[in-house]
């Protein structure tokens, strides 16, 4: 294993941070979520506020977070301990990270149970002979059983679990370098068979021609913390995974190439999915059932649609597999380093509490579908809390902290690993400062409160 000479571990190149970095961002955000929420979002005029947001908002964020990381080499709350001074009230910064990963996680691993559903009747040929309304029912079924959903959500954790716990390099590292080439590898199929749908032309309409007549204040905040989900920014994911990488790594680089990863994916998954909706006419704005429904259709209608609908599904369950060992990891960092007990320990505690808070979101769409809070059920209040709250919140204060508290000096260091001219630095210095924080606190306060 490669050490950083003091005991703490490091990855073993460049390349397979990138690696682990995307196997983090590329996820459920990117199959399963962006696709409903461009579908009930408008389409073409969603995706273009989710794209600028990436660029201008996500990027520098997505350093300032990396930079914290890398620099102290330590745990989302000791990094600021380290950082700026010990017991400062920026350490709390790390804490709501701490307690977004555990609401994510808890609904993450129940939807990424659905996956491991989906991937299993897919492996005993249930998608042979499917119509719309027989996919309808598969999917009714399953949300009506909390056994069912509570069975494979406790698989999935324990997949998690095991391979958190068997360390960074060890476990999350050498688990993503197999799972994300496949990955890459399955979507690419999937994209290349798209293109032969009917569908495949109105996709592309829906996806990239904006009609901002659609656009409200909810949607752009929407938009917003889509981007902040799908990178995996604001709870200190990308913070963790950057406190194990060399001092020296060329920061601007390495963010630039995963969001370009992320987005890309993002946008071929969005692409399968609406060549589907449009080809078989389903509804884009079903919302979170939309990849369910809609992807055993294609397995149905074509040839080896048995490889397919399997190749399909394990992919979404590895997507999601390897964002959950981020997850897990910002949990297990915080509660190694700050408790002092071993990665095992820490991992099976963790796994305990996120089986026991992923009940709610697994008994949301059934036996407490009608309980709800701010009209929302258990599964909706933890994302909505999450992605429109904490994690623009999170980034904001990240990049406070950055461009302000570590000031020009620690943006310059960053511009400068990238041999980054004069101008640049000033353009990114503001960006960070002002345009990105400032842009998330405006959406945040008109999209929740207007
Ligand atoms: N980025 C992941 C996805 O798109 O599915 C989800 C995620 C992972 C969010 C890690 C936050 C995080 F810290």
């Amino acid at each position: 294993m490669t050490h950083n000479g003091q005991g703490r571990a490091q990855w073993s190149s460049r390349l397979l941070f990138v690696l682990v970095a995307s196997g983090s961002a590329v996820g459920l955000g990117n199959i399963w979520k962006f696709p409903y929420m461009a579908g009930s979002g408008g389409g073409g005029a969603f995706v273009l506020v989710y794209l600028l947001c990436v660029l201008f908002i996500g990027l520098p964020i997505f350093v300032a977070e990396l930079y914290i990381g890398q620099q102290s080499q330590a745990n989302p709350v000791k990094a600021f301990e380290i950082m700026h001074k010990p017991k400062t009230p920026w350490r709390f910064i790390g804490l709501l990270g701490v307690l977004s990963a555990y609401l994510i996680l808890s609904f993450y691993s129940v939807v990424g149970g659905w996956v491991l559903d989906f991937s299993y009747q897919a492996l005993t040929n249930q998608f042979g002979s499917l119509t719309q309304e027989s996919i309808q029912n598969i999917l009714t079924a399953l949300f009506a059983d909390p056994g069912r959903q509570i069975f494979w959500q406790f698989i999935f954790l324990g997949i998690s679990v095991y391979v958190v716990a068997q360390g960074v390099v060890k476990g999350i590292e050498r688990a993503s370098k197999v799972l994300m080439p496949v990955l890459g590898f399955l979507l690419f199929f999937l994209f290349i068979r798209a293109l032969f749908l009917p569908g495949a032309k109105d996709a592309v309409v829906f996806l990239f021609v904006p009609d901002f007549s659609l656009l409200t204040p909810k949607i752009v905040l929407e938009a917003v913390g889509q981007a902040f989900f799908t990178l995996s920014l604001g709870i200190g994911a990308m913070m963790i995974y950057g406190s194990y990488l060399n001092k020296s790594e060329n920061l601007l680089k390495v963010s630039f190439l995963v969001s370009l990863l992320d987005t890309g994916i993002a946008l071929v998954a969005g692409f399968v999915v609406f060549s589907i909706v449009f080809t078989f006419k389903f509804q884009p704005e079903a919302g979170p059932a939309l990849m369910f429904q809609t992807l055993p259709m294609i397995f149905s209608k074509m040839p080896a649609s048995y490889f397919v609908a399997v190749a399909f599904f394990l992919l979404v369950a590895f997507a999601a597999l390897t964002s959950a060992f981020s997850l897990l990891e910002i949990i297990i960092s915080w509660k190694t380093e700050q408790f002092n007990i071993s990665r095992k320990k820490a991992a099976v505690i963790a796994g305990i509490f996120l089986f026991g808070l992923g009940l709610l979101t697994a008994m949301s769409t059934n036996i407490l579908s009608q309980t709800t809070i701010f009209g929302l059920t258990f599964f909706g209040l933890f994302d909505k809390l999450t992605t429109s709250v904490f994690m623009p919140l999170g980034s904001i204060l990240f990049a406070v902290f950055y461009g302000w508290i570590l000031g020009p000096k620690a943006v310059k260091a960053t511009v400068d690993q990238n041999k980054g001219t004069k101008y640049f630095f000033i353009v990114f210095l503001w960006l960070v400062r002002i345009v990105a924080p400032g842009a998330v606190g405006i959406m945040m306060i008109k999209g929740l409160f207007y």
